[in-house]
């Protein structure tokens, strides 16, 4: 269960579109959420709606379309789309408004109220490319501020003997500190323990790879962390030296585990990693992320195709269809009381071990053109009741109100 409510990430209006020919594919379309620190967030939907690239969005794969990402605090990723749409309505808009006005003087300051507004467009989006590539800056100097605070005093009061060492250890945390990042904090484990693992690389390589790349030089150290890692998901410190053909698909996730687990990091987006295994390699998988979450009070973002994976696992759960999220609640109120006609297809898709509720289940079958009219009043997140966001407009919103009253 979460400790606080401390916010840990927050995505804010994210849109990833992708070039596809002349056209433009909206993978992620306006999705907003958070995730509180210590719990486990869900995303889920059907294949394609976008989950994987809200995970690749995050972890700076991409320069997001628009929106912003917030990671501690610290705007980690922002796109500039949505000022520059800005920009373009607002010179449409104030076109014609100086085409009506007689007045001059009032033309003049319609025009600089223009300017004064594209004015402030550009400063934002000089600063979403600035955080956008320099987010880490910051980070980096605090953690080189840290090292020197530690390091400084323990080589003033270091023996000749002993200087050397700790002098060594010293220029090795600072590199690393210099090199630090932010987004390293968020791990992300990948959706398909095969391809996600080089065939070429040791395990040994893949799991210190990215403190290697961090600047950790001490072979020893490297060799300490990755035995341990190893012993903390499960495998043995022998498995080190093989190559990932070796294991099974339940080991080779775990693997992927050890690698992301490696980096300390806070925050973990866990891609469907149980969806390509066995039932019951599922349930070990999905065990030790909770051990490991618990031990090291790490926030999982775990992304599923379907919602019997995540109900018992998440705090709450978003639920995505075509790039949007749809609806947003507690996993507990989204099983009680599921409002969004996509959620509920969801539901009903999913068996129980009770024969008779079997014989009833019937499977609903989403249709948007059929469950909803936006031809007037067009749809948005609306909060229903405190906590439970659904993507509906004023009269669903009515409906929805209604329905859980
Ligand atoms: N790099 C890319 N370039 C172009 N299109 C992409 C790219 N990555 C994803 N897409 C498209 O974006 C949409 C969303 O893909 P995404 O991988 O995020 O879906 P998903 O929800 O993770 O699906 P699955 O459950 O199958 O993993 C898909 O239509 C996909 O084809
Ligand atoms: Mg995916």
């Amino acid at each position: 269960m979460p400790n606080n409510d401390e916010v840990l990430l927050r995505v804010e209006h994210l849109c990833q579109y992708f070039k596809m020919g002349g056209a433009e594919l909206k993978a992620v379309d306006d999705v907003s959420f958070d995730i509180k620190k210590g719990e486990v967030f869900g995303l889920v939907g059907e294949s394609g709606c976008g989950k994987t690239t809200t995970g690749r969005s995050i972890i700076k794969i991409y320069d997001i379309t628009s929106g912003d990402i917030y990671f501690k605090g610290i705007r980690i990723g922002a796109g500039i789309r949505s000022y520059k749409n800005n920009k373009a309505n607002a010179r449409k808009e104030y076109k014609e408004k100086i085409a009506q006005e007689t007045d001059p003087s009032k033309k003049k300051a319609l025009s600089d109220e223009l300017k004064a507004y594209i004015k402030e467009q550009n400063n934002q989006i000089k600063a979403a490319k600035y955080d956008q590539k320099n987010c880490d800056k910051e980070y980096q100097q605090k953690s080189v501020a840290e090292v020197k605070e530690k390091y400084l005093p323990l080589i003033e009061k270091a023996s000749a003997d002993e200087k050397n060492a700790i002098n060594k250890e010293y220029s090795n945390e600072l590199r690393k500190a210099r090199k630090t990042k932010l987004v390293t904090q968020i791990q992300m484990i990948f959706q398909d323990p095969i391809a996600s693992l080089d065939p070429r690389m040791t395990v040994r390589e893949t799991i210190s790879e990215g403190l290697v790349i961090q600047g950790e030089k001490n072979k020893k150290v490297i060799d300490e962390k990755v035995y341990e890692m190893l012993e903390l998901v499960g495998l043995v410190r022998e498995h080190a030296a093989r190559y990932p053909h070796e294991f099974s698909g339940g080991q080779r996730q775990r693997i992927g585990v050890a690698r992301s687990i490696i980096m300390n990091p806070d925050l973990i987006i866990a891609d469907e990693p149980v969806s390509a295994l066995d039932v019951s390699i599922q349930a070990q998988v999905i065990n030790l992320l909770n051990d490991l979450r618990e031990k090291f009070g790490l926030t999982i973002m775990f992304i599923a195709h379907d919602l019997s994976v995540v109900k018992y696992f998440s705090n709450r759960i978003g639920v995505m269809y075509f790039g949007k999220m749809v609806e947003l609640a507690t996993s507990d109120e989204l099983f009680k009381n599921p409002l969004h006609p996509y959620t509920k297809s969801l539901l009903s898709a999913i068996p129980l071990p009770d024969p008779e509720y079997e014989k009833q289940r019937k499977r609903i079958v989403y249709n948007p053109l059929e469950s909803h009219d936006y031809s007037v009043s067009k749809p948005r997140m609306q909060e229903i009741t405190p906590g439970h966001f659904v993507y509906c407009n004023d009269e669903e919103f009515e409906k929805y109100k209604t329905e859980l009253k």
